[in-house]
Order: C-alpha cells, then sequence, then structure tokens
C-alpha cells in the first residue's frame, strides 16, 4: 500500500483512533507505507496532515503502528518536507514557505483550512501556494538534522523503517530537479551538486535509525508541482547509483499516474535495475495483470496499489481470488471523518 495522504489527523497534527483503525484495517498489504507525515511544521504543506517531529506525534503514531503489527502487517512512515509547496497560514508566525531557489510554481494549490485553526476543523479549500524564499546553508543543515530525528521518532514509534519523500515535486526533489534548484553553492548547478541534498539526508538517516530501514521514492518523470529535470533519465539514475551506494533497503517509484503523463520506457527501467541492487517497488495505476507482468519481466520486486487499497481494505483477497473491487469515492479523499474512510466493506461483510 503506497503512502496516501488523508488529512484526518487532530490538533497538534497528531494521528488518531480512527487512522489506526483505517492502517488496521489493511495490514494484510505485504508492507503499508504510511501517508506523508510531516518532519517540522515548515515541511507541512496541506491542512491536518500528521506529524512526526514531537513527542504527542510520536505517541498518536503508536497507536497506529501497534494496530497494524497486531494483525500481523509492516509499516513504513513516509517522512515529508513539503519545501515550496506550502501556504504562509500553515508556516510558524506566518513565515514564508522554503526551498532550493525562490521560484513559484504557478497554477499549484495546497490544502488549507483558513477558517478554523487548532481544535476546531473548518471544511478546507484549495489556494495557490505562497512565494518561497531561498534556504540558506545552515538552514539546509538543520534540516537534514531534523530528518534524522524524525527517522528516530519513527522507530520510537514502532515503525518498521521509513521511507524519505523523493518524489512529487517536494524539497528532496526540488533539489534534485534542474528547474527548481538554481542555486550556485555546493546544492546548485553541477548534477553531483543537486544531488548532495539527497545524499545527505540518507546518510543522516541511515546513520540514525540503520540504512537496511530507510527506503525513499523518486518520481523520476513526473511534473507534478512544476517540478521538471532537463534530462531526468540521466539525473535519476545517477541518484540510484548513489543511494546503491549508500546502501539502502529500497527505492519506490511513483509513476505517473494522470491522463496523458510521460510512460517509463522499459529501457529506463533495466536501467534502474543495472543501477541498483536493492528492492523496486513500483506504484500508479496498476491492475493485477499489470503487476504481475512487472514482477514477471523483472522490472519490479513489489507493486503498490494506491486508490484500489482505499476503497478495498482486503484488497490482497480480492486481487488473489479475482473479486470484483469497490470504486473509491474522490471526495472522501482528504479531510472529514470515517466516511469514505473506514467504511468500506470487505467481501465478507
Ligand atoms: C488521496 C491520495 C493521496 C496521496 N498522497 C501521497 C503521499 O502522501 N505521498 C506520496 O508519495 N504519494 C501520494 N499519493 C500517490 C500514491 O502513493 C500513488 O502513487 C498513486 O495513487 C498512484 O497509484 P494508484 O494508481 O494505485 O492509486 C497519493 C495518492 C492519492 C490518491
Amino acid at each position: 500500500m503506497p503512502p496516501m495522504t488523508r488529512s484526518r489527523s487532530a490538533a497538534g497534527e497528531v494521528a488518531t483512533d480512527l487512522m489506526a483503525e483505517y492502517y488496521a484495517q489493511r495490514a494484510s498489504a505485504g508492507l503499508i507505507i504510511s501517508e506523508g507525515t510531516q518532519i517540522s511544521q515548515q515541511g507541512q504543506g496541506y491542512a491536518w496532515t500528521p506529524g512526526i517531529y514531537t513527542e504527542a506525534q510520536a505517541q498518536g503514531w503508536q497507536k497506529v503502528t501497534r494496530a497494524v503489527h497486531e494483525k500481523g502487517g509492516k509499516i513504513f512512515a513516509q517522512l515529508w518536507h513539503v519545501g515550496r509547496i506550502s501556504h504562509v497560514s500553515l508556516q510558524k508566525d506566518g513565515q514564508s514557505p522554503v526551498a532550493p531557489s525562490p521560484i513559484v510554481a504557478e497554477g499549484v494549490k495546497v490544502f488549507v483550512d483558513l477558517e478554523g485553526k487548532g481544535s476546531e476543523r473548518g471544511t478546507g479549500s484549495m489556494i495557490q501556494h505562497s512565494p518561497p524564499r531561498e534556504l540558506a546553508g545552515l538552514e539546509i543543515k538543520q534540516i537534514v538534522h531534523e530528518y534524522a530525528h524524525a527517522a528516530q521518532n519513527a522507530i520510537k514509534a514502532g515503525f518498521d523503517g521509513i521511507e524519505l519523500h523523493g518524489a512529487n515535486g517536494y524539497l528532496i526533489e526540488q533539489f534534485i530537479d534542474s528547474g527548481t534548484n538554481h542555486r550556485r553553492d555546493e546544492y546548485g548547478g553541477s548534477l553531483e551538486n543537486r544531488l548532495r541534498f539527497l545524499k545527505e539526508v540518507v546518510t543522516a538517516v541511515s546513520e540514525a535509525i540503520g540504512k537496511e530501514r530507510v527506503g525513499i521514492r523518486q518520481a523520476p518523470l513526473t511534473t507534478l508541482m512544476g517540478a521538471v529535470d532537463e534530462d531526468p533519465e540521466t539525473t535519476y539514475l545517477a541518484a540510484a547509483r548513489l543511494l546503491n551506494e549508500l546502501g539502502i533497503a529500497y527505492i519506490h517509484i511513483a509513476e505517473a499516474d494522470w491522463e496523458d503523463a510521460p510512460i517509463m520506457s522499459v529501457s529506463f527501467k533495466e536501467a534502474y535495475r543495472e543501477a541498483f541492487k536493492g528492492t523496486l517497488i513500483y506504484s500508479g495505476k496498476y491492475t493485477r495483470a499489470k503487476a504481475e507482468e512487472a514482477l514477471q519481466k523483472g522490472w519490479a520486486d513489489l507493486i503498490g496499489f494506491g486508490r484500489p487499497f482505499i476503497a478495498n481494505p482486503d484488497l490482497p483477497y480480492r486481487l488473489k481470488h479475482n473479486l470484483p473491487l469497490n470504486e473509491p469515492i474522490r471526495e472522501r479523499f482528504f479531510g472529514g471523518g470515517s466516511q469514505g474512510y473506514t467504511d468500506y466493506p470487505t467481501i465478507q461483510s
């Protein structure tokens, strides 16, 4: 089950009993990756997403990991810093969001709650992200440290490991992609420099919790959130070779999942195999048949099913027995309570 933001945390961005129930219902997945969970307030870009930087947040997540483990499941936490994709209303003292370079992604919207702050939650709305300011070198070091702290908190909270959110146009990808990183210091310019933040974060979390508990999500061809690289095959294969040297457990590739999205070629997928010897996971519009093909052709070791898992808590059982699937209700993806969250029926109910 790949990471899916559902925006249902409680005040203080703390995971709830309802979230524990939701994840436990899906414990028959071979591996659950939690929704993106921010490593700091600065790393938050959407209303009501859970954090993993305070003691209360770690305790909230403990309810989730316990419930999943009791049902025999495994769960990793997806560690998230959104970088520029945020809004002043979510930031401390209304400050600007941060980014490698002060570039706005025009038309990119974030989900904010301008009516209710704290325990009173409003209805939320989608608005243009706020203009970011450029990170200073020392601030970058501080963020690397926050990743390591969040990883430690994740292990304390009972997660089996962590997945760095290095995909979909958020902070790590903003450093990697040439279109979002115009820095002239050691974090920008050459490919080696654009991969430096990735290297420092992966090294820091590996030292904190052990590299065998670390995975990363990448989205080589995505243009989501306005993050574009001029030569993604060269860039992301270099990243994969670096991650191979660092020896982490897996790379989880988010394939583009919207209409007319660029498709990853077979040769690109084969090159990933060459570059990275650990586990390769792919997600994005997979069906049972497409998943079987990817496994048989040897491109992938594991396949993630996202939206099908939202609507089918017993998805592995249904796929195994070729049973029909419930359809997800999009209007209930973000925010709200149990409706469209924990009330999807299993085949036996
Ligand atoms: C409601 C929703 C929330 C998502 N949130 C995240 C997220 O927090 N982190 C992430 O890396 N991907 C996120 N994704 C992308 C999914 O992990 C997955 O890659 C995508 O849904 C494609 O897989 P699918 O076609 O099987 O749904 C989200 C997708 C959906 C539908």
